[in-house]
């Protein structure tokens, strides 16, 4: 592959060009207004691939936003390569915090920014470049096959069934996904483990009505005081949480699996002074990157209740909210942790309110081994890319389907991500630096050729 650098450089304006064309579709899955961008840009991905080389490529009806499937199978007595990207997006708000337009990317200081840039728009096209190259210089090892979704941040709902319905269409040896971080832009490294999940909603429900606070204020419970205590409770001094039954089946690493991932680079202090804070806080005992890692977690994502328009309006709220999400990490079954969450969060609800928990989403971790074809493979394409060996880290993030890939297809799934931290995806100002735009398209073909010679 000693072209690849070359054709890599005399395209890169057009492939920045074409991932600006699908940035501008403004696919945000969550949002029943956008529902005509999800069509649009899963006929771009479809056309994208086409064009790219794919023998066929499809958009495919779900119950809820369409799939995208594509392939090219040159010998079916060859490896088949499973690609597997999102092309939804995140919401946008809070709007006034972008420097520019979240669907008008632009290049600035070397990063791309726009909403999807990195989080999956960015690091998905960096397959469809690598397709493209090893298609055209007639170098495509093996057979590939795409499966582009459009419900990733939204929880997957209808890739369980796509899966089931076409178990035949998607067989293959490994799924190949960018859609994690590395722990530095010059600390190349392979995702190994990504946590569960399980996301409620929950609801807390004083008087019938609002009230004035001042006839009523001090003789009658104030739902969001109470949500407020109740939350507060969820987590001890120690940074555990306290749902009962909670820790029964988190898996324990041994003193050498720890101390392994603590050979892993990283910088505290730099941590902290990205995200501008002074101290970090979570379980007592573990290290940070423990702490997001192999350890669970329980997160307020949202409150609301009351008056929280400008100005002030004296008033005791009848009802108060809140999203709750748990971070889950190996053997934790995301269902029965949900079940312990609404019974533990019942339990401690006082009597002068009434509480319901509403399960929004959850799903699996997922971890990857490193004695496998994919991770040595994984591993020797970062090398030759970056001249270093990479390391292999558990990340906080979670990408649920990734686990139903190996339950329902019977596939592993490595993950090839090169976002960095400082990314901003799910945030104003998401970006991409350009850097890890190129270094992936020219890592990834790199992977096919790695890949192909373990198999053999
Ligand atoms: N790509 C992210 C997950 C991710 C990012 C994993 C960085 C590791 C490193 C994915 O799009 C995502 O945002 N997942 C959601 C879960 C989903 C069910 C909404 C998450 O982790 O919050
Ligand atoms: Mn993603
Ligand atoms: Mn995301």
């Amino acid at each position: 592959m000693h072209d690849l650098k070359d054709y890599l450089e005399k395209n890169k304006d057009r492939f920045l060009e074409e991932l600006f064309e699908l940035i501008r579709i403004p696919s945000i899955s969550s949002k029943d207004a956008h529902k005509e961008d999800m069509y649009k840009a899963a006929e771009w991905v479809k056309e994208s691939l086409l064009s790219k080389g794919a023998d066929k490529a499809e958009v495919c009806d779900t119950e809820g936003h369409p799939v995208v499937y594509g392939e090219k199978v040159i010998d079916p007595s060859l490896p088949t390569v499973i690609i597997y990207g999102h092309y939804d997006v995140q919401p946008v708000e809070p709007l006034e915090l972008w420097k520019s337009e979240p669907f008008a990317p632009e290049v600035r200081d070397g990063k791309i920014y726009a909403r999807g840039a990195d989080d999956d728009k960015g690091q998905m096209f960096m397959h469809f470049a690598a397709f493209e190259y090893l298609v055209s210089t007639n170098q495509l090892p093996c057979n590939v096959k795409f499966m582009i979704e459009g419900e990733e941040e939204i929880g997957s709902p209808s890739l369980g069934k796509f899966l089931e319905d076409n178990r035949e269409k998607l067989a293959g040896d490994v799924i190949l996904v960018s859609d994690t971080a590395m722990l530095g832009a010059d600390v190349p490294s392979i995702t190994t483990g990504l946590r569960g999940l399980s996301f409620c909603e929950v609801h807390v429900t004083g008087p019938n009505r609002d009230l004035h606070s001042g006839l009523y204020g001090g003789a009658v419970a104030n739902p969001v005081n109470v949500l407020c205590d109740m939350i507060s409770s969820l987590v001890d001094e120690n940074g555990r949480i306290t749902v009962k039954g909670f820790y029964d089946e988190v898996e324990e690493l041994s003193q050498e699996e720890r101390a392994e991932m603590a050979r892993a680079p990283f910088d505290e202090e730099a941590y902290k002074r990205s995200i501008d804070v002074k101290a970090l806080k979570g379980e007592k005992g573990y290290s940070t990157l423990e702490r997001t890692g192999i350890r669970p977690s329980l997160d307020v994502n949202g409150i609301w209740g009351g008056y929280t328009e400008k100005g002030a309006k004296t008033v005791l709220p009848s009802e108060a909210h809140a999203k709750i999400s748990m971070r889950l990490v190996p053997h934790q079954n995301s269902d029965k942790i949900t079940r312990l969450f609404r019974d533990h969060f019942l339990s401690i609800a006082p009597d002068y309110v009434k509480v319901e928990v509403e399960f929004l989403h959850g799903g699996e971790g997922y971890v990857s081994p490193t004695n496998t074809v994919e991770y040595q493979a994984a591993s020797k394409a970062y090398e030759k890319t970056y001249g270093i060996k990479p390391v292999p880290y558990r990340s906080g993030g979670s990408i649920p389907i990734i686990s139903m890939f190996e339950q329902i297809l019977g596939i592993k799934s490595i993950l090839m991500g090169f976002g960095l931290e400082s990314d901003a995806i799910h945030s104003p100002n998401e970006n991409y630096p350009l850097e890890q735009f190129f270094k992936g398209m020219e890592t990834i073909p790199h992977f096919y050729h790695y890949y192909v010679e373990g198999k053999k």
